[in-house]
């Protein structure tokens, strides 16, 4: 019997790379059925870009834009259906319907309205005895402790005659937390701001009752074995990976592509290339340290204006650094990417860059990724020329400046070892901003 395939595309630094637009390229190929997510939450922003149109979306998957494309959210998600409401009201009201073309895994979790507030009360807490990490403020944390926990709810029990009694429950518990956060850490409470919350989740959770909520993963073995491909949608990023990250400066979901399969539960044998996304540079928003960052201030704010790195889903201003070869070659290490995709190459403002080659701990250069980046006391850097021209919007390898394909040969030289192809090079947000790199 002939089946199908799933590819799946991970950020390879600390999130925000690209990877909406790189999904939404890839599916131009008319090889793929589906998009799928597979673990995290409305703490992903993907911003996609035809034209006029603007879509960033936080839960939906980035195949939205593309009419005949399913869209699934694995077991692996949990569910923030406020956000999810309203992405679909929003894609609706652009003309996309995509209510009869989702399907929600009945073992996806639900972000109850008073997940956010328990984000926000833990970040308080850091706050008084250290250091935040610098949530996105959208219940992550917390609602994958209670799946850890086995507290939290389930998408499927929506339909379930105790569904009232159980949320209850979870409540009490998520009410008697925050009084403990209030009590011993001094966490103001706003009642008001929680039964606005409660309202609107509860107006969300008799929308989301009428949209398909299946057991997904029999669903997707189904489309498999008819012959269908899906390409599985990444968020955050490997250096975000609640294992591989920078604990705890991470974020709660495992991100690399090994989660493809336990989050949407498919046999890792369907499992083919694995697509990974990063910058011609690097960002990072929250808290942990930061190595590859820009040490010259006004150059980093140039950075964050020309490629106008600002969070879409919190609008914080992403910090801005070289592009980290050192952790980059650990990300693809870990995930096992084939295939590159580099973006923003057309934002390039120095004539002269710096890559990270190496960390170095109390002066030593380091062989292995450490296990705290606060160790990292110094970092190794090679100085080359800029990548400038004017190649934004460039569509053709050929018309790309000489500066720009010396730095794309300098990665590939420096990653020649690792196998990895560079498929395709970023030069502006729309879809069809790129041109082909390797063969
Ligand atoms: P994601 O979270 O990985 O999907 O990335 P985000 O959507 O959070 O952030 C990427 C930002 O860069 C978005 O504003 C995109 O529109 C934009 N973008 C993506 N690729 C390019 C590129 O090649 N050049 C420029 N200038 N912008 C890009
Ligand atoms: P996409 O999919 C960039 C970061 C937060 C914080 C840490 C933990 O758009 O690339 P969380 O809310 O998950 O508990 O926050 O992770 N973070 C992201 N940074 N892009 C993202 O998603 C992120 N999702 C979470 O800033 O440091
Ligand atoms: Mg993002």
């Amino acid at each position: 019997m002939k089946k199908g395939f799933i590819d799946a595309v991970v950020g390879l630094q600390w999130g925000d790379e690209g990877k909406g637009k790189n999904i939404d390229e890839l599916l131009s190929s008319g090889i793929y059925s589906a998009v799928a997510r597979f673990h995290g939450g409305a703490n992903a922003g993907h911003t996609i870009k035809s034209g006029n149109l603007t879509f960033i979306g936080h839960i939906i998957p980035s195949g939205c834009l593309r009419k005949n494309i399913e869209l699934y959210i694995g077991n692996g998600v949990v569910v923030d259906v406020v956000s999810l409401i309203s992405e679909i009201k929003q894609l609706k009201d652009l003309g996309f319907n995509t209510a009869p073309r989702l399907y929600i895994s009945n073992r996806a979790k639900l972000v109850s309205y008073l997940h956010p507030f328990l984000d926000q009360a833990d970040e308080h807490r850091r706050s008084k005895g250290g250091s935040k990490i610098g949530t996105t403020s959208r219940g992550i944390g917390p609602v994958y402790s209670d799946v850890r926990a086995r507290k939290a709810l389930l998408i499927g029990d929506i339909l379930l005659s105790d569904f009232e009694q159980k949320e209850a429950i979870l409540s009490e518990f998520h009410i008697n937390l925050l009084n403990m956060y209030k009590e011993k850490y001094g966490f103001e409470i706003n009642l008001d701001k929680i039964k606005e919350a409660k309202d609107k989740w509860m107006e969300a959770l008799n929308e989301l009752k009428k949209l398909q909520i299946c057991d997904l993963s029999f669903l997707i073995l189904k489309r498999l074995n008819a012959g269908k491909n899906i390409l599985a949608e990444g968020a955050q990023a490997v250096m975000l990976d609640i294992d591989f990250g920078d604990y705890p400066n991470v974020t709660s979901s495992n991100t690399l592509p090994a989660n493809v399969c336990l989050g949407l539960g498919v046999p890792h044998t369907y499992l083919r290339d694995i697509y990974g996304v990063i910058k011609a540079y690097t960002t990072k928003v929250g808290g942990g340290t930061f190595p590859a960052r820009i040490k010259d201030e006004a150059l980093e704010k140039l950075f964050q204006k020309a490629g106008n790195e600002f969070g879409a889903t919190t609008g914080r201003p992403r910090m801005c650094g070289w592009l980290d070869l050192f952790a980059l070659r650990h990300a693809i290490g870990l995930s096992g990417v084939n295939k590159i995709f580099i973006n923003k190459a057309d934002i390039c403002l120095s004539e002269k860059v710096k890559v990270v080659t190496g960390y170095k701990k109390a002066g030593k250069a380091l062989k292995e990724f450490p296990l705290y980046l606060n160790e990292v006391s110094d970092v190794v850097t090679e100085e080359i020329s800029g990548w400038g021209g004017d190649n934004f919007g460039v569509k053709d390898k050929k018309k790309v400046s000489k500066e720009l394909a010396s730095y794309l040969k300098y990665i590939k030289a420096k990653l020649a070892d690792l196998n990895v192809k560079i498929i395709s090079v970023g030069t502006g947000p729309d879809r069809d901003h790129f041109f082909k790199w390797d063969k």
